[in-house]
């Protein structure tokens, strides 16, 4: 068996943000255009009018206060309220090998590996741009690794279950050198005209890479154990799938082919299970709170972030103790806790232990102890 240690991340960011104020003014156009236009069947009682965001509502609630995008016009284009994407031909990488090239290359900079040593690619993500060939074997042709590549989702969880799946294999002998890749291109499953959501999601790719911690090069992580937990449940939900078209009831513009949920609900099941899951993991390491130097959480909402905190080391968490990234990102989906991993760990002492934790639709929890060497 080998001990499998994280040795590099890498964050790529779009170049693009859209603040809650410039959200808000296209959503709010939005709304006003569409009550014009229904105006005498809301009258009537036929059609209900839309109500406007806010941007004191937005940062309350969630704690967000902007989100990258790879593509700006098209999202605050209240006519259209959805980002342009460029159709690629069948010759030329697709969009999420495009934004998983520059978050690999630093990822593999930062642990010092060539990509011709890689022998494991997994993307790991909440959306796939198609179903097959797989998203991770154009991503290793693309970086130029050897071995073998697919793809899996797990929605937020995709990150965490990507490692432990790269662990493991690392600790039995499968592979040596893995890279986890997590494109996330929130903005296309995001209904930017639904007020209850609008404002959530944001655009990123993060990388991981892990090896043999033998092989390491330099400063690292040992991954010391990981957990993963499912749970089905139907208040994080999309619909969108390969059997669309042969549905009855046509599919072009239906609200469930893309994100949908039930916050609140959301909100009260996952804290318990996310504050659980970790004190179980740490009973299992014979860890309590006070041997935990930071917890890089999912990043969706800063109240679910602050209660989870809280329970899990028992009081109120130190500034730093428990980065959050959300506050630029907004949800990045699985790659948000990498993000703060990523952004947050550098300051850590050789002996220091801390949790990367996501959850999310599943629902689905995975947490990975690790610790700085
Ligand atoms: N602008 C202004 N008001 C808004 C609004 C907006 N954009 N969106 C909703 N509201 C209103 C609602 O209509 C409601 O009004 P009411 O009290 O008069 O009915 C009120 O604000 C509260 O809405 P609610 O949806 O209950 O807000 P919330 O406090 O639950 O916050 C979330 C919403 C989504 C931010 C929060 O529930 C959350 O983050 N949940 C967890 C989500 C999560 O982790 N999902 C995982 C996704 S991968």
């Amino acid at each position: 068996m080998y001990q499998p240690a994280i040795t590099g991340t890498g964050v790529f960011t779009p170049e693009l943000a859209i603040t809650n104020a410039e959200l808000v003014e296209a959503f709010n156009a939005y709304v006003d255009m569409f009550n014009a236009e229904n105006a005498q069947a809301i009258e009537a009682g036929e059609v209900t009018a839309l109500e406007r965001s806010s941007t004191d509502f937005i940062f309350k609630a969630s704690g967000i206060e902007q989100r990258y995008v790879l593509d700006k016009e098209g999202v605050l284009d209240p006519t259209r309220m959805y980002p342009k994407f460029r159709q690629r031909s069948d010759d030329e990488p697709g969009i999420m090998t495009e934004i998983a090239m520059d978050a690999c290359k630093k990822a593999l900079d930062q642990a010092g590996v060539d990509a011709s040593e890689i022998d494991l690619v997994i993307c790991a993500a909440s959306n796939m741009e198609r179903a097959y060939p797989a998203i991770g074997v154009e991503i290793q042709k693309e970086i130029g690794a050897g071995g073998f590549a697919f793809d899996m989702n797990v929605a937020c969880s995709s990150a965490t279950f990507g490692i432990q799946a790269a662990a493991d294999m690392i600790r039995s002998g499968s592979v040596k050198k893995a890279l986890v890749v997590n494109p996330e291109i929130t903005s296309g499953h995001l209904e930017w005209r639904d007020r209850d959501c609008h404002f959530i999601f944001g655009d990123v790719c993060t990388a991981t890479v892990l090896e043999r911690e033998e092989d390491a090069k330099g400063p690292h992580w040992k991954v010391i154990s990981t957990r993963c937990a499912t749970e089905f449940s139907n208040n994080i939900r999309n619909n969108n799938g390969f059997l669309r078209r042969n549905r009855p009831d046509g599919v072009a513009d239906r609200r469930d082919m893309q994100f949908m949920q039930n916050g609140r609900k959301v909100f009260k099941e996952v804290v318990p299970m996310v504050s659980k899951h970790i004190a179980q993991h740490m009973t299992d390491e014979g860890l309590d709170a006070g041997d935990l130097k930071r917890l890089w959480l999912h990043q969706a909402n800063k109240s679910m972030n602050d209660f989870i905190g809280r329970k899990v080391l028992g009081r109120e968490p130190e500034p730093g103790e428990q980065p959050n990234i959300l506050q630029d990102y907004a949800n990045t989906s699985s790659a948000g806790s990498i993000i703060a991993f990523s952004k947050h760990s550098e300051d850590m002492q050789p002996g220091d232990k801390g949790f990367i934790c996501s959850f999310g639709a599943g629902y689905s929890v995975g947490s990975v102890l690790v610790e700085r060497v």
